[in-house]
C-alpha cells in the first residue's frame, strides 16, 4: 500500500480492531502482551542477575545461558517448544515446565510474564 490516506484509514482501522481484540483477557488463543512494558520487568525483577540479556543495561550474568536470539531459538532449555504461551508459562513458573531446572519460580504474574515473553520475541 502506497503512503496516502485511504491506506492510513484502513492500517488505523485494523489497530482499532486489534486493541479491541486485546481487551479480553490473555488466554491460549489471544497471546498478546507489551514488549515495552517487558523490557521494564526484565530490569525490575532482575533477570540479568542469572542472564545475559542483549540490550538491558547491566544484564550480564552467566548463571543462566544468555537470551540472545531467543526468539528465535527452537527450544526453551532444551526441552520445551518455544512458543508465545510456553514461553510466558516458563516465566511464570519455571518450575512447573519443567520441575527440577535450575530456574527459580520468581512469583511473576500471567500479564507480566506475557509482556516478559513478548519483549524476549523481539530478541531475534
Ligand atoms: C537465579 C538465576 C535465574 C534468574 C533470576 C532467572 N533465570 Fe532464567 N534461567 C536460569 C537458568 C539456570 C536457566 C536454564 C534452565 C535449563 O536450561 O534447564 C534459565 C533459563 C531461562 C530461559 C530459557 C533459556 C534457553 O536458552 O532456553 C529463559 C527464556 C529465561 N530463563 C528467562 C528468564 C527471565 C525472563 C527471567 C526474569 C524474569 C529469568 N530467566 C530469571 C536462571 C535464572
Amino acid at each position: 500500500m502506497g503512503d496516502n490516506p485511504a491506506s492510513r484509514l484502513i492500517i488505523a482501522s485494523l489497530l482499532g480492531l486489534a486493541m479491541i481484540g486485546n481487551a479480553g483477557a490473555a488466554g491460549p488463543d489471544n497471546f498478546n502482551g507489551d514488549a515495552r512494558r517487558g523490557a521494564d520487568l526484565v530490569k525490575n525483577y532482575r533477570c540479568g542477575t542469572c542472564h545475559d540479556i542483549p540490550g538491558v543495561a547491566g544484564a550480564n550474568g552467566n548463571v543462566g545461558p544468555p537470551l540472545h536470539r531467543i526468539g528465535t531459538r527452537t527450544y526453551i532449555a532444551g526441552y520445551i517448544q518455544n512458543s508465545p504461551d510456553n514461553m510466558a508459562a516458563w516465566i511464570e513458573d519455571p518450575q512447573k515446565a519443567l520441575p527440577g531446572n535450575a530456574m527459580p519460580r520468581m512469583g511473576i504474574p500471567q500479564k507480566d510474564a506475557r509482556d516478559i515473553a513478548a519483549f524476549l520475541y523481539t530478541l531475534k
